[in-house]
């Protein structure tokens, strides 16, 4: 697919030329702050940015954090305290990173449900989508790695258990549960390696974005009609799209300003309302907490997890693992299972329906997770597994075969005059409408 037909930068003063000629670099910045982005965007596409502003915010606060703290089982809950207590603004930039973490998951579900939605993922967005996924894979170990860190009762039992799912692996399981914590049980070589890496994965996920920005740039972006941008000539590209900066700068960072408000509200009078108070409790291997919960971000894949409670061929604790791992394998497959040629959710009348149940079912599989597994719970999350799975393995390639899609807008332009429509037409004294959805 070319690419959409843009401006190029020309140097114009003798440093310009100069530099140009030896590292293009103004022409590269030029290149993506000025990218031709559909015109029709709706909020749904401000959650990228939220995303990239959540790692530097967690790689801004985790150094700083890291300067103060020791990873040491003796010394590491003690040196979280003297954060909190000791070091100046300590309790703000731990509490910031802390609840940066529960952002930047947030933002990551919603910036993937719109991806399902709209079908960003088809075609040619595929692999701007699997980086997407590597993406999230290393933000989940870098989360539980980071949650390990203070020493407290969850840190500890959550290692011990996640690190333990491993060891339900036939055969090599022990032996990787092993190399896994550096020892036979969770310990001072576990707490060190989850540091180490704790602190090297941020830097692999922002090489991994900068591919993944290059991957979506080079496709150009998506839009709620998923209709491409016409790239016949640059006229006819301008009529559909507009230059990401001013436009979308300016909208997403008004975006960025309304999210960071209740953000700063939650750090500032709520901190630990989404963390576990026995991890206030220091680490103590002799006493198991009643119940070993997770963050509230792995809840959905811990409620996976669990969800299957008899042996079939294997153990039940194995076909839990691969049930986790194989959830995340079918969210990875989503670009060849959806069979439509039509991409966007909007004009996919009955798909809608199935996303909805799709996102409800991501719902209360996280409600499931945070439940001990009694009563109903566990056959709540047996029906939620298996539709999560009947959603990528049955539904949507069924859909695109059964479905009766509506008539796309032949163009982005139709679609954005028809909700904003131009100045001096019939409609424009309407109100303007807003998009559905
Ligand atoms: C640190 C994490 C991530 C960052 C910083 C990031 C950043 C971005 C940005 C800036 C965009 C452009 C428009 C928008 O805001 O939607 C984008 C698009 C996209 N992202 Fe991400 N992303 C991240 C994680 C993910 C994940 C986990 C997935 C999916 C599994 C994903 C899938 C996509 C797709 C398919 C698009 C293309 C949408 C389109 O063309 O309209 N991203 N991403």
């Amino acid at each position: 697919m070319a690419g959409i037909p843009h401006e190029h930068y020309e140097p114009r003063t003798r440093f310009e030329k100069w530099l140009h000629e030896r590292l293009p670099i103004v022409a590269l910045i030029h290149a993506t702050m000025t990218i031709p982005t559909p015109k029709n965007l709706n909020w749904w596409w401000i959650w990228g940015i939220v995303l990239a502003f959540c790692l530097v915010l967690q790689i801004a606060t985790g150094v700083v954090l890291a300067m103060h703290y020791t990873p040491h089982v003796d010394l590491a809950f003690a040196s979280v305290e003297h954060i909190m207590r000791d070091v100046n603004s300590g309790w703000a930039l731990r509490y910031v990173h802390a609840n940066g973490g529960s952002l930047f998951f947030l933002a990551v579900y919603i910036h993937i449900f719109r991806g399902l939605y709209y079908g960003s993922y088809k075609s040619p967005r595929e692999v701007t989508w699997i980086i997407g996924i590597l993406i999230y894979l290393a933000m989940m170990a870098t989360a539980f790695m980071g949650y390990v860190l203070p020493w407290g009762q969850m840190s500890f039992w959550a290692a011990t258990v996640i690190t333990g799912l491993f060891g339900a692996i036939p055969g090599i399981g022990p032996d990787i549960q092993t190399w896994l914590l550096g020892g036979p049980s969770v310990d001072n070589a576990t707490l060190n390696r989850f540091f180490s890496l704790h602190y090297l994965l941020p830097f692999i996920i922002a090489a991994l974005v900068v591919v993944h920005i290059w991957a979506f740039h080079t496709t150009g972006n998506s839009n709620p009609t998923g209709v491409e941008v016409r790239r016949k000539d640059l006229a006819t590209a301008k009529k559909d799209t507009v230059s990401f900066w001013p436009y979308y700068v300016i909208k997403d960072l008004f975006a960025l300003v309304l999210i960071l408000v209740v953000f700063a509200a939650v750090v500032g009078f709520m901190p630990n309302y989404l963390g576990h108070p026995d991890n206030y409790i220091e680490a103590n291997p002799m006493v198991t907490p009643a119940h070993i919960v997770p963050e509230w971000y792995f809840l959905p894949f811990y409620a996976i997890l669990r969800a299957i409670t008899f042996d079939f061929i294997f153990e039940a604790k194995f076909l839990g693992v691969l049930a986790m791992f194989g959830s995340l394998i079918v969210l990875a497959l989503a670009p060849w299972l959806d069979t439509s040629r039509v991409r966007s959710g909007r004009y996919r009348p009955v798909f809608k329906w199935w996303f909805r149940l799709l996102v409800l079912d991501f719902i209360v599989l996280m409600w499931c997770g945070g439940q001990p597994p009694e009563g109903v719970v566990p056959v709540i999350s047996l029906l939620g597994t298996i539709y999560w799975f009947a959603y990528f393995l049955i539904i949507l390639p069924l859909l695109g075969v059964l479905e009766r899609p509506l008539p796309e807008p032949a163009t982005i332009e139709e679609d954005f005059d028809a909700h904003y429509p131009p100045s001096g037409s019939a409609d424009a004294s309407r109100s303007s409408v807003q998009p559905a959805e």
